[in-house]
């Protein structure tokens, strides 16, 4: 599955890319010259396994292409989907910070290409740019907010209103139709909410039938977002 990731692009050539990704619009020239200079550009292909729960490593990732899903896993292949991360997000920040073991695995969905910083190089980007501490600190507690709701969900809701709820969360309007933006399988929303595929197909295929909302092959469009909580 996993291919050794190739590192390449210039620092000239880097210098676009990172002005691309959201998370460093915010810095200036000077700063973003003093990350150029410590990241590396690694790509992967799809599929790839970029982290492993529990092992060591203090690298960050910045996504600039492509995305990845977060995810935790038990011996028997089960895995409950975290988050799935796209450009101008990172990962790999929790073990970076504290030098415990990976908190949870990291695959590539598509090639995707990453800039990644170790720990002394990150130091080196808050040292010459303090603002790059504060913008990880906001993600890091927007991450504590959304694992909150998600706790939430998993423990007061039935697998109805799971479902209902993550395809909300996972919703953004396009061409003035509201559609979940990821191309997911139902196995893929089945990790997501902590259900079996079969489950979420009985609970897709009855949303469908009461009209709030359409799937064609992998593309689910919600036609009436008072998506009901239960049956
Ligand atoms: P780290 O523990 O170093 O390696 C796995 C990474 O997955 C972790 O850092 C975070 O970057 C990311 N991660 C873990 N939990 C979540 C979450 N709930 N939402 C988004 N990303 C997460």
């Amino acid at each position: 599955m996993q291919a050794p990731p190739k590192q390449k692009g210039p620092i000239g050539e880097r210098t676009m890319t990172l002005k691309a990704v959201p998370f460093f619009t915010q810095l200036n020239d000077q700063e973003l010259d003093v990350v150029r200079s410590v990241a590396s550009e690694k790509t992967y292909p799809k599929n790839a396994v970029v982290l492993t729960e529990g092992e060591a490593g203090d690298s960050l990732f910045m996504i600039q292409t492509g995305k990845v899903k977060v995810f935790i896993g038990d011996e028997d292949g089960r895995e409950i989907i975290l988050k799935i991360l796209g450009p101008g997000s990172f990962f790999g920040e929790m073990s970076m910070i504290d030098k415990q073991p990976r908190s949870a695995s990291v695959t590539t969905l598509e090639t995707s290409t990453f800039l990644v910083l170790q720990h002394n190089a990150f130091e080196k980007c808050v040292e010459a740019a303090p603002r790059i501490a504060q913008m990880v600190m906001q993600v890091l507690a927007q991450r504590v907010r959304e694992a909150d709701r998600k706790i939430g969900t998993l423990a007061l809701m039935d697998v109805y209103g799971r479902v209902a709820s993550t395809l909300l969360e996972l919703a953004v309007y396009n061409n003035g139709k509201l559609m979940v933006g990821e191309k997911l399988s139902q196995q893929d929303l089945a990790n997501m909410v902590g259900a079996s595929r079969e489950m979420v197909n009985r609970i897709l295929k009855d949303l469908s039938e009461r009209g709030f909302i359409s799937v064609e092959s992998k593309s689910i469009t919600i036609i009436n977002r008072e998506l009901p909580p239960s049956l």
